[in-house]
C-alpha cells in the first residue's frame, strides 16, 4: 500500500508514518522544513526497509493545489491520504494581521480542499480507499481564544462530511478525527487545560480504523460528552467558560 501524510515530519503525522511504515506502506511525506522532513525519512528507510519520498511544500503558499501533480510525479495515486498538517497561533484572539489569518486559513483549511479536490477523480474511481482529515475539539463552539484556527478546522471538518456525502455510493471512505489536546510541539511549551495524548496512541487507532466507514469521531472518545455538554450550555453560561 501507498500512503501519503501530509504534515508527516512531526507530531501526529510523524507517528502516523511510523505506523504505516510498521505494516510496509510505501509512504510520500510532505512538510515546509526539510530539516525536520529528511531525518524522519531516513530513519523510517533504515529501520523497516521501506520506500520514503519527501515533497518540501509549504502549504501557506499560493501553489497548493499543484501538489497532486507533484505528489503523482514522484509516486503515483496514494492508497491512502492523510491531511493531518495544521498550525495554530498564540494570539489567535481577534486582531491578528492578515498574513497571519491568511495562514491559518491557508494551512488548516484553504490546502486541505484544493489537494482533496484534486484528488477527488481518484477517489471517486476507488484508486484512493480512505482519506483521513484531521479537525479539532477546538471547532465545537466559538470561543475567544484560536478564533480563526478553529473556525478553518469548523470548515475543514464540515467538507469532510460533504465529501464523505458526495462518496457514499464509491468504495473510497472519507474519516475526521476531532482531536483534544495532544502531547506535541504545537501546544507550544502551553500547559493543555486537560490532559493531552500521546500522538501515537492517536496514530495506531486512525491506523486500526482504515477502510472503515466511520465518518467523524472524537479522540480521545470523551471528547464527544465535554463536547455536546458545550453545545448545549446557555449563552449566559457558555460566555464565562474558559477552556
Ligand atoms: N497538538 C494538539 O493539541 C492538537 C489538538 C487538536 C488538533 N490538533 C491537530 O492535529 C494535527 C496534528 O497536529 P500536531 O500537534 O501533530 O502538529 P505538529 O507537531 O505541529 O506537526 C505539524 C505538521 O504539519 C506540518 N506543517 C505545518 N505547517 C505546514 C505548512 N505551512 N506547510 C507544510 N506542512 C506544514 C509540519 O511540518 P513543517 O513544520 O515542516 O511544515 C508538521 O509535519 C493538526 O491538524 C492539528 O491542528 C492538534
Amino acid at each position: 500500500m501507498k500512503s501519503l501524510v501530509i504534515g508527516g515530519s512531526a507530531g501526529l503525522g510523524r507517528q502516523l508514518a511510523g505506523r504505516l511504515a510498521e505494516r510496509g506502506d510505501e509512504l510520500v511525506l510532505v512538510a515546509s522544513d526539510t530539516r525536520d522532513l529528511e531525518p524522519v525519512a531516513a530513519d523510517l528507510r533504515a529501520r523497516h526497509g521501506i520506500s520514503v519520498t519527501t515533497i518540501v511544500q509549504d502549504l501557506g503558499g499560493p501553489d497548493a493545489a499543484t501538489l497532486k501533480m507533484r505528489i503523482v510525479e514522484a509516486a503515483g495515486v496514494p492508497d491512502y491520504v492523510f491531511y493531518v498538517a495544521g498550525l495554530g497561533h498564540l494570539d489567535d484572539t481577534g486582531n491578528l494581521p492578515q498574513t497571519d489569518i491568511d495562514r491559518l486559513i491557508d494551512v488548516n483549511f484553504r490546502s486541505a480542499l484544493s489537494l482533496l479536490n484534486a484528488f477527488f477523480p481518484d477517489m471517486e474511481q476507488g484508486a484512493i480507499r480512505t482519506v483521513v482529515c484531521v479537525g479539532s475539539v477546538a471547532s465545537a463552539r466559538g470561543r475567544g481564544s484560536n478564533m480563526v484556527y478553529a473556525a478553518a478546522k469548523c470548515g475543514l471538518t464540515f467538507y469532510a462530511e460533504a465529501l464523505r456525502h458526495r462518496l457514499a455510493a464509491s468504495s473510497c471512505c472519507v474519516q475526521t478525527y476531532l482531536v483534544g489536546f495532544m502531547d506535541t510541539t504545537m501546544l507550544d511549551g502551553r500547559a493543555p487545560k486537560l490532559p493531552p495524548v500521546a500522538p501515537e496512541e492517536i496514530a495506531r487507532r486512525i491506523v486500526r480504523n482504515l477502510d472503515r466507514d466511520i465518518g467523524a469521531v472524537y479522540v480521545p472518545a470523551w471528547w464527544l460528552l465535554a463536547t455536546t455538554i458545550l453545545r448545549l450550555l446557555p449563552w449566559w453560561i457558555f460566555k464565562r467558560v474558559n477552556l
